[in-house]
C-alpha cells in the first residue's frame, strides 16, 4: 500500500478492482453529471492565502461535533450498500472511522445492522442516515433501534423524495449481488430485505425507493420526528439558504449541505458553491457540514474557511474499502489527516479556530 499517497491512487484502483456492477453505482452521478464534476472543479478553483512566520510547532485538528469531541473534522458520509466493496463493508469502515476518532454515518440502506455496526466500534461517535418509508411504523422502528444501540444523531436525508437517474445504473439494470441482504430489514418484509435483487425495466434500487420511500416528506415530518425522538436531528442535502433558515426555524441540530455526491438533482451548485451562502444564513444557530467530492486535506481546510464545522466524504472510505478492507480506509482516512494537518502548518494555523474566511479565495481574485 506505500506506493499509494493519496486518494486518488485509491480511487484508481478501486476502479480496477471493481466488478461493473458495484463500481457503476459507487462513482455514478446523476444525468449528464454536470455536477459531478463540478463538485471538484469549484474546489480546484479555491485558492489558499496562506500566512507566515506564526509558529506552527504544536497543532491539534481537534473539534466537537453535535457536542462529541472528535479527533478530526470530517467523517464519513452514509453510503448504502458497502459490502459490495469488500466482504467486510461497513464494519470495517466503522472501524477505520473509530481508530481516527472521527464520524461515522450509518446508511438506512447498509449491508450491516445498526445493532452489528454498533458492536463492532462501540466507541465510535456514530450517527444513523434516515430514509423514510411509506411505512411509517417501520421508520419509527429504525429510530428507535438505533436510539438504543447508542448513535448519537438521525441523519434525516431530505434531498431524495425520488432517487436521481444514475445512467449506467439504468442501462445495466443495477441490482444488489444475491449473497448480500439490507440488513436493517431483516425480519421486516422481505419487499424491504431483498427489493433490490432483482430489476425489472431499469435499476433495482430506483424502482425500490419508488416502491417504499415516501415521496410526500415535507417539513411537517421534522415535527413528526421530535414528537418521537430527542436525538438530534441533522438535516442532510440542503443548497439553498431558504431551506437552511427553515431548518433552523425546525430546529434541527445542523444542516448538512450536500448534493449527495451529485446523485440526485442534476445541474444543482456544487456542495462548496453553496456552502457561504449557507453558513451566512445559520449565522452560527446550529453547526453547518458538507460534501460532494472532497478527496483532499486541503479540500477539507477550504471548506472550514468557509465556515463549514464538519466536512464528509462518501466515495473516498469506498475506495479505500474496495481496495483492502479496514486498513485501506485506515490509510486513506490517515492520508485526509496528514494532509489536513500539512496544509495548516504550511498555511500558518495551529487549529481549526485559525482557518478562517480571509485565508480562501475564488481564483477570480487573482484575475482582476
Ligand atoms: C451515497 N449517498 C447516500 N446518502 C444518503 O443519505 N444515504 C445513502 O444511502 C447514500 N448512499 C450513497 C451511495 C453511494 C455509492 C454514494 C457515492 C453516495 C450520498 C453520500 O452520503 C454523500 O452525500 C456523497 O457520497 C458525498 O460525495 P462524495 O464524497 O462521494 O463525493
Amino acid at each position: 500500500m506505500s506506493n499509494l499517497v493519496c486518494v486518488d491512487d485509491f480511487a484508481r484502483e478501486a476502479h480496477s478492482i471493481l466488478p461493473r456492477n458495484a463500481l457503476d453505482y459507487y462513482r455514478s452521478g446523476a444525468d449528464g453529471e454536470v455536477t459531478l464534476s463540478l463538485n471538484k472543479e469549484a474546489l480546484r478553483r479555491l485558492r489558499i492565502r496562506p500566512r507566515m512566520l506564526r509558529d506552527v510547532e504544536h497543532r491539534s485538528t481537534e473539534t466537537s461535533a453535535l457536542g462529541a469531541r472528535v479527533a478530526v473534522p470530517f467523517g464519513v458520509s452514509p453510503t448504502a450498500m458497502q459490502r459490495m466493496a469488500h466482504p467486510d463493508g461497513e464494519v470495517a469502515n466503522v472501524r477505520a472511522v473509530s481508530k481516527l476518532g472521527g464520524v461515522y454515518i450509518l446508511s438506512t440502506l447498509a449491508t450491516t445492522s445498526i445493532e452489528e455496526v454498533a458492536r463492532a466500534a462501540p466507541e465510535c461517535t456514530r450517527w444513523f442516515q434516515l430514509y423514510i418509508y411509506k411505512d411509517r411504523k417501520i421508520t419509527e422502528q429504525l429510530v428507535r433501534r438505533a436510539e438504543r444501540a447508542g448513535y448519537k444523531a438521525l441523519v434525516l436525508t431530505v434531498d431524495a423524495p425520488v432517487f436521481g437517474l444514475r445512467r449506467a445504473d439504468a442501462r445495466h439494470k443495477f441490482t444488489l449481488p444475491s449473497h448480500l441482504q439490507l440488513a436493517n430489514f431483516v425480519g421486516l418484509g422481505e419487499d424491504k430485505t431483498n427489493g433490490v435483487a432483482s430489476a425489472e425495466s431499469g435499476s433495482a434500487l430506483n424502482e425500490y425507493v419508488a416502491k417504499l420511500f415516501d415521496a410526500s416528506l415535507s417539513w411537517r415530518d421534522i415535527d413528526w420526528l421530535k414528537s418521537f425522538t430527542s436525538l438530534p436531528i441533522v438535516l442532510k442535502g440542503v443548497l439553498t439558504r431558504e431551506d437552511a433558515i427553515l431548518g433552523v426555524e425546525h430546529g434541527v441540530a445542523a444542516i448538512f449541505v450536500s448534493n449527495h455526491g451529485a446523485r440526485q438533482l442534476d445541474y444543482t451548485p456544487a456542495a462548496i458553491e453553496a456552502l457561504p451562502e449557507i453558513t451566512a444564513a445559520v449565522k452560527g444557530r446550529c453547526q453547518v457540514f458538507v460534501d460532494g467530492g472532497f478527496s483532499n486535506g486541503a479540500d477539507i481546510f477550504k471548506a472550514l474557511a468557509l465556515g463549514a464545522d464538519m466536512v464528509f466524504v462518501g466515495r473516498p472510505a469506498l475506495w479505500g474499502l474496495t481496495h483492502s478492507g479496514q486498513a485501506g480506509v485506515e490509510k486513506v482516512l490517515g492520508i485526509l489527516k496528514e494532509e489536513l494537518d500539512r496544509t495548516m502548518a504550511l498555511a500558518g494555523c495551529t487549529n481549526l479556530k485559525q482557518i478562517d474566511k480571509s485565508m480562501v479565495v475564488h481564483e477570480s481574485f487573482y484575475h482582476k
